[in-house]
């Protein structure tokens, strides 16, 4: 095998500099336009009628109230709906819509959860079209339903789990499980969550004429443009040109915005109803049901190990949810095929049918829930070996990912716990819990490993390199807020070899080349990948525009280099700008993609350390985070600063999964009881204590050809195991439900 897939790069220019987001500005002056913000004439409004039962059907439908509302248009109902193809959705195995759940707004009599849309009043304004909504007459026929995981826990299997069969057992693990020396084998619980983006799913929709066909302009708060645009067309039979999706801005996503949800597609719908432009914003209270979930997982896990601490056998098994007719799979399994070595293995996993919104990813969909069941369970076998967690973890290193059997493109998560170690101080850790005390808070100190895949997805970019020296990257990717335009702009700069401030990255827009789903932490290394081999292709390229009489001419292509802007050979050099403009052209367009089908060879994961120190309050049951230290390696970091806060942004969400976040449900009615931010619970400020984030220099050329492993998601993962670990430091008591409320503490 070659040493990597791609030949490595030198990033040594501005990539990697800590610089501010370009979009700051204009998001903290309020002149940066979110998709609910474009202003558009004749623009109506239209808001959801959601049902209040969550199962059962509809038996009629009574809209003349609300009709009679002055300013109300119309009351879209099952009568009246304009048409559209039904698409299977994409958790069927339908790759190439974004549809995320088969049951279509306003379109269905079925009931199948609370919270679905049954109607939509459109109206010359939001208040009077949210007053109508409350004036449609609903009358339903209601059927028992199921919101409970453990009630439903049963034995249905999804059909696979990230492309490998839902039970795996390598060398009969229960039989290695039972005959090993010390055994844990527990069962952990994690409530399901709502990702809660700052900015409202929102969907501007219009339908007008242009060159005497429909056409369709759709601003989205989306994390998928390119593969809306193919969504809408198969959804209402139009051609991609004819359709024009715009996303410029996003106040977070972290997965709820990855797939097309209904409030999507019925904004639409009421746009073509109307002959009007029509906006749709989703209400902090609709989006629960309105789009889909973290689901809550059931989890056991096993670990034999041997006296001196090495892994023979691992299990892991459990449910998670689905809906009543969509399919969603949360791979908890995943991260357990290759973290540690062992002699046999057992995945299994199960799942259950809800009356609920289709779950879907959410910010390290997978990991977050299944290695926090994975890295307690470590923590609690190296309490019954007396080992170090942090030993035991290096100890069972694996030498290569025994599930694929392919060698890891990088690992370093040794370095990862031994720097992230040495840096948070973990050597005044006490061995015994309740040892360390401040005032009435008993202190401890945890540990987790943290990982993430590197995953691609098929993206296409244009360089536009122009004669005034600058140069734009034009891609359908979109600004999540993580500084996407920032980054690329500086890794082409660095390979250019011109100053950052030159170049621009146009996205957001389905007009320039597709880009892919701006999630898995893709992002970076996709686009940066189509942004390389563009680059590569540009010397070719100034190479056929040099003038005729130029000296670099005469010289073999494979000599001649691009080296700050410029051709060079030995003394003669010619920069881009100076070529363009001797062969009269204003620019020049050089195209260039990335496809994951490259990254097949070796196993692709980002890994990292968290380090954290809690105090407890063993009477009142508070859990106070007091120090939190990460330390990763994912490869190449093109920007400092905005890494830092993808890290952090991960981190302090762990600190919501650990400790407050959990969606809270009425089963007698299968509704949900904590739907906006005052009682579902996410972090604050002064929850929020010092917290470090350190990296590691591994440029990982074997995983994408930037070298970059992405950041965005695995900032959150081990970060719930971390804080339970140093809760049982603290105390010995040890929690296995997330999150770790007092009432949880009292109560466990
Ligand atoms: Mo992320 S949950 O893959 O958008």
């Amino acid at each position: 095998m070659k040493d990597t897939v791609y030949e490595p790069i030198k990033l040594d220019g501005p990539a990697g500099k800590s610089i501010t987001r370009r979009s700051g500005r204009e998001k903290v002056t309020g002149k940066a336009t979110f998709s609910a913000e474009w202003p558009m004439d004749g623009l109506l409004y239209a808001t959801p009628v959601v049902s209040q039962i969550s199962r059962g059907r509809i038996i009629r439908i009574d809209s003349s109230l609300a009709e009679a509302l002055p300013g109300v248009y119309k009351v879209l109902t099952p009568e009246n709906l304009p048409s559209f193809t039904r698409l299977p959705a994409s958790g069927e195995g339908n790759f190439s819509s974004i549809v995320a759940s088969k049951v279509y707004p306003v379109a269905e009599r079925d009931i199948y959860y609370a919270g679905q849309y049954i109607a939509a009043v459109i109206a010359d304004s939001f208040e009077t079209a949210r007053d109508a909504a409350l004036l449609v007459q609903v009358e339903y026929e209601s059927m028992p339903s199921e919101t409970n995981i453990r009630r439903a826990e049963g034995s249905e299997q999804p059909g696979s789990v990230s492309g490998a069969p839902p039970t795996v057992d390598e060398q009969n693990a229960e039989q290695v499980l039972s005959a090993a020396a010390v055994q844990v084998d527990q069962e952990y619980f994690t409530e399901g969550n709502y990702h809660n983006p700052l900015e409202p799913h929102a969907t501007i929709a219009h339908w007008t004429i242009k060159g005497g066909k429909p056409y369709l302009l759709v601003y989205d708060s989306s994390q998928s443009l390119a593969l809306a645009r193919q969504t809408y067309a198969q959804l209402f039979n139009l051609d991609a040109s004819q359709i024009r999706v715009v996303c410029q801005y996003m106040g977070g996503a972290f997965g709820s915005k990855g797939l097309m949800w209904p409030h999507s597609i019925l904004a639409v719908l009421c746009s073509k109803a109307v002959n009007r432009p029509v906006k749709l914003v989703v209400s902090r209270n609709q989006l629960y049901g309105g789009t889909g979930y973290r689901t809550p997982l059931i989890q056991r896990v096993a670990l034999g190990a041997s006296q001196d601490g090495l892994i023979e056998a691992i299990i892991h098994a459990g449910s998670a949810s689905t809906s009543e007719v969509d399919q969603y799979t949360e791979s908890f399994t995943l991260v357990t095929r290759m973290m540690y070595q062992r002699k046999a293995l057992k995945l299994e996993q199960f799942q259950c049918r809800l009356n609920t919104q289709v779950p879907t990813f959410m910010r390290a969909p997978a990991e977050a829930g299944g290695v926090f069941a994975l890295e307690t369970a470590i923590d609690e076998l190296a309490v019954k070996l007396e080992v170090d967690p942090v030993a035991l973890r290096i100890k069972n290193e694996p030498v290569k990912d025994l599930f694929s059997s392919k060698p890891f493109s990088s690992r370093h998560l040794t370095t990862a716990l031994q720097e992230g170690a040495k840096a948070f101080g973990w050597h005044r850790r006490r061995k015994t819990p309740r040892e360390l005390r401040d005032g009435s808070w008993l202190v401890g100190f945890g540990v987790s490993a943290a990982t993430y895949p590197s995953l691609g997805f098929p993206t296409q970019v244009t360089l536009r390199i122009g004669s005034d020296g600058t140069a734009k990257i034009l891609c359908c990717s979109q600004e999540m807020g993580t500084g996407t335009a920032t980054v690329q702009a500086q890794l082409l700069a660095d390979l250019l070899g011109i100053p950052q401030g030159r170049v621009q990255m146009k996205l957001g827009d389905t007009d320039l080349p597709a880009g892919g789903i701006s999630g898995g932490s893709a992002t970076t290394g996709s686009v940066g990948g189509a942004v390389r081999q563009a680059y590569d292709k540009l010397k070719e390229r100034l190479f056929e525009l040099l003038a005729s009489d130029s000296k670099l001419r005469k010289v073999p292509i494979d000599q001649v280099q691009f080296i700050d802007g410029a051709l060079v050979y030995k003394n003669e050099m010619a920069r881009f700008e100076d070529i363009l403009m001797d062969a009269n052209r204003d620019f020049i367009d050089v195209d260039g993609s990335f496809s994951p089908s490259f990254q097949t060879s070796t196993s692709n994961h980002s890994f990292g350390s968290q380090f954290v120190e809690v105090g407890v309050d063993e009477d009142l049951g508070l859990i106070r985070v007091r120090r939190m230290l990460g330390c990763f390696a994912c490869g190449t970091i093109l920007n400092a600063r905005t890494a830092r806060s993808q890290f952090l942004g991960g981190m302090i969400m762990g600190v919501g999964q650990a400790l407050q976040e959990s969606i809270r449900w009425d089963h007698r009615l299968g509704r949900i009881t904590n739907d906006d931010f005052a009682e579902y619970h996410v972090p604050v400020n002064a929850d929020i204590p010092e917290i470090d984030v350190l990296w590691i220099d591994n440029p990982d050329f074997n995983a994408t050809p930037i070298g970059a492993k992405g950041i965005g998601e695995i900032g959150i993962t081990g970060v719930a195991a971390a804080i339970g670990n140093a809760v049982y430091n603290a105390t010995g008591k040890r929690l296995r439900t997330l999150p770790m409320t007092p009432k949880e503490f009292l109560s466990s």
